[in-house]
Formats: structure tokens, sequence, C-alpha cells
């Protein structure tokens, strides 16, 4: 799944606060890696043969996942690669990725999957899960050779940056998806209502004289999948959240018992549409930044379980795609390496607790795509993060290790840092600061 090299000695993480809500965990201890498994996690623990690396002070987590990253291989390799996506990736504490299919030519068939999965084998620095597309081409006409992807090894389905428009074919791959035991995730936003829509269509769309997406293009979508999802009993995944009244139809449907899940991103959870004012193009996303109340409901449904997952939407852009005017501009922002602490910052506002984030972040999302992944139970995969929580630092987004910069939290402060990534029991990105294991 992931670059694979030697197996490394057993090491000892001391004295973190290990917060592992798999096993509702959360004290202060040692964790015992060998074989680049977990191997123990008890107070005081001791080897003589083990490295030992001092996290005193930290919080240690089982590693995080996003599931929901483009990382534009094939085809765009301008705005990010394999290689320096994971590499974002690991900086950012992510362990483990699933990667959306909007590439080009589109994950659509098993020889673009195998392509895929072989590629990541060579290149990439953290775990890849791979997403197929729902329909060839993400046209929306026909479906795509999903058997054939999922003999190839896919985890999930998503036609993500487009809507499937035609429920008599979504109703069809959803029933392909229940077949396979898929999940499908939803792009939501009815592209007839959406028509040329670049920002929330309300006050600030008047004022700024852009052309506005009302969130009722993302509501019927949401209402029309949660019916497929109840018709067929696929499972259902609905991807950025950003409404109010999305929320509140996850939250109706989780009630009558319909499978479905949903996410919430960094940028949905942290700016309104009127960040759009000075038509800065890193803030056009699709769907786009909405209104206070929404983050309102969006904090509330991750802190009540509606919302079980926080996913990055890491979607990079070229300079020269995103340097130009409002309406011609890319939709979409960079997320991995800003992720957490953009979700922390919730946390220290209260919004929901930091047991429930890194739920969000771990067990949820494994669960979702049903990745044996998101846990420190003894005899996982050593997939750890450990993070500094009392870090401050200044977004610079020119230091950034993924290929694109576009993200509009230029210059803004932010709390807590990752200090160590671990993928089976090896340290793959430590912060510069920090002295990493000895013996
Ligand atoms: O803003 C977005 N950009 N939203 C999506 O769903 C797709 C993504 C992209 O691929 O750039």
């Amino acid at each position: 799944m992931a670059r694979q090299d030697k197996v490394e000695q057993p090491m000892i993480l001391k004295g973190g606060r290990v917060l592992d809500p798999s096993q509702d965990l959360d004290k202060v201890c040692d964790v015992f890696i060998q074989d680049g498994k977990v191997a123990g996690i008890d107070q005081n623990i001791e080897s003589k043969d083990a490295k030992v690396l001092d996290v005193s002070g930290l919080l240690v987590t089982p590693g995080w996942l996003d599931i929901h990253t483009h990382l534009r291989e094939p085809g765009q390799s301008h705005k990010e690669t394999i290689q320096t996506g994971t590499e974002a990736a690991a900086a950012g504490g992510f362990t483990t990725l699933a990667c959306m299919a909007n590439t080009h030519p589109v994950n659509d068939n098993s020889f673009v999957t195998s392509y895929l999965r072989e590629k990541i084998a060579n290149e990439a620095l953290v775990n890849v899960f791979v997403i197929g597309a729902v329909t060839k081409g993400l046209e929306g006409k026909e479906l795509a050779a999903i058997g054939s992807m999922w003999e190839a090894g896919i985890v999930a389905l998503s036609d993500d940056g487009m809507t499937v428009m035609n429920s008599y074919l979504y109703r069809k791959a959803m029933d392909y998806a229940k077949r396979f035991g898929l999940t499908i995730i939803s792009h939501c936003e009815d592209t007839g209502l959406k028509g040329r829509g670049v920002m929330n269509e309300g006050f600030h769309s008047t004022k700024f004289g852009l052309r506005g997406n009302p969130k009722a293009s993302e509501e019927i979508m949401v209402a029309r999948d949660i019916l497929l999802a109840e018709l067929t009993g696929a499972k259902l995944h609905i991807a950025h959240v950003s409404t109010k009244g999305s929320v509140e139809l996850v939250r109706q449907a989780k009630a009558r018992g319909i499978a479905v899940t949903g996410e919430a991103t960094p940028h949905h959870l942290n700016l309104t549409d009127e960040a759009v004012a000075n038509y800065d193009t890193n803030t056009k996303v699709a769907p786009p930044l909405r209104e206070p109340e929404d983050i309102e409901a969006l904090c509330a449904a991750v802190a009540d379980g509606t919302l079980e997952v926080l996913a990055s939407d890491h979607a990079p852009h070229a300079a020269e795609e995103k340097e130009v005017e409002f309406d011609q501009a890319e939709f979409g922002m960079i997320g991995l390496e800003l992720a957490f602490s953009l979700y922390y910052k919730k946390v220290l506002e209260k919004k929901f607790s930091l047991n429930r984030m890194v739920q969000a972040m771990t067990v949820n999302p494994a669960s979702v795509i049903g990745v044996p992944k998101g846990t420190l139970k003894i005899g996982a995969d050593a997939d750890v993060t450990i993070a500094d929580l009392t870090k401050k630092w200044e977004l610079d987004r020119f230091q950034l290790k993924s290929k694109s910069q576009n993200t509009p939290f230029h210059g803004h402060q932010m709390n807590g840092r990752v200090a160590y990534t671990l993928l089976g029991g090896r340290v793959i990105y430590q912060y510069g600061e920090n002295k990493g294991p000895t013996k």
C-alpha cells in the first residue's frame, strides 16, 4: 500500500497522553511497538532492545485517516503527485488516505485502478486506498466498470467533483455498491440549480457581484441520495456537507435507520462566504463556503456524531489555475497540512471535544471505507500520530510539502502541530526541533 522499508527495531513511545477512541482509551502511558505493530500499551514499559521516543507532553493517537484527498495522478502531476501529496499527508499527521477518482484519465476501470495501486506501492509515503468512479468519465451517463475495479482493489465509489444527476443510474450504482460491499460517496450539488454559481447565494454574492449557488442545490441532492440509499440499502457517505439543511437531512435519515454517514471539512468549519470579499480565488470551493449558522450546525453535527468524519477535501490546483478571474478559477483548496489545526481550533472554541475530533479522524473514517486502520489496539499496524497541542505557528503556504499552495489560510495563526508521524512503527515525519528516537 505504501513504500515498504526494512522492519525497524522495537520502539517505546514514552509518557504521552494516549487517546484512542476505538478502545475508549485516554491516559498517560507508554506504547510498545514491535515488528511494525502495536505490541503493548501500559505504564512504564521497559525493553533493553527498544529505542525510546520521549513523547511526554504530547498527544498520541492512532494515525489519522483522510478519506477525501485528490492526489491528481494520473494526469495532473503539475498540481500534485502521489509522492508530494503523501509527503504533505505525513506532515499533516495522516497515515492513511483514500484518493478520489477525478483524475485524467478518470479512475473508472481496473487498468487505472491497478496502475494507481502499483504507483502507490512504489511511491507513496503513507497508506493510500483507491476510490473508483461511479460513472464512466464522471459523465453521469453510463456506469463505470465497478465489478472489475472492485477486483482490482477499490474501497469505495465516488464521482466527487461531479454529481450523478440521473437518479435511475445512481440507483443502479447503489445496487452495485451494495453488491460489492462498497460505500458510495456523494458529491451533492444539483448541476442545474448550481448553474454557473461560484459562491454561496446570498447577501455576499449580491454584494460582490458574483453568481450564487443556493444551499438548496446541495440539499436537494442530499435528500435524493438518502432516499436512494433507503430504497437500495446501500451504504451512503455524504462528502463535504456544507449546510445546516443538509445536516438536518442526515440527522433525520439516521433517526430513520438509513445507512448514511457524512463528513465536514476544515474550510466549511472555519470560513463563511464573507471570506470571498477580496475575490481571493483560494476561497472558491465546491460546495461553497456558507454562512455562520451553517458553521454552527456543522460543529453541532460533529459534536453529536451526525457527521462522524472529518475529511480534508485536499484539492490542489496550480497557481495559473487560481490566479485568474474568480469566475474562471478552479474549485478547491489544499487541506492535508492544515486540517488538524483547523479542526483543533474548533476544539479550543469548545464546539466539539478532542475525543470527538480524534474519533472523526481515526476509527470513524476507517469504518466508512471498511479498512483495518484508525486504532492502536494490540496487533494493529503501528500507524501513530503524535501532536503537540500547545504549539502555535503561522501558516506559510510556501513552506508546505504539497506541490500546490492554494489555501486562503495563508498567514493564519494555527494551534497544534504534528510532532511525529509513524507508519508501521517507522518515523516518516518529524517536526524540525524534535529530537527523534534515542537508544
Ligand atoms: O472544490 C472542490 N474541488 N470540490 C470538489 O468536490 C472537487 C475538488 C477538485 O477536484 O478540485
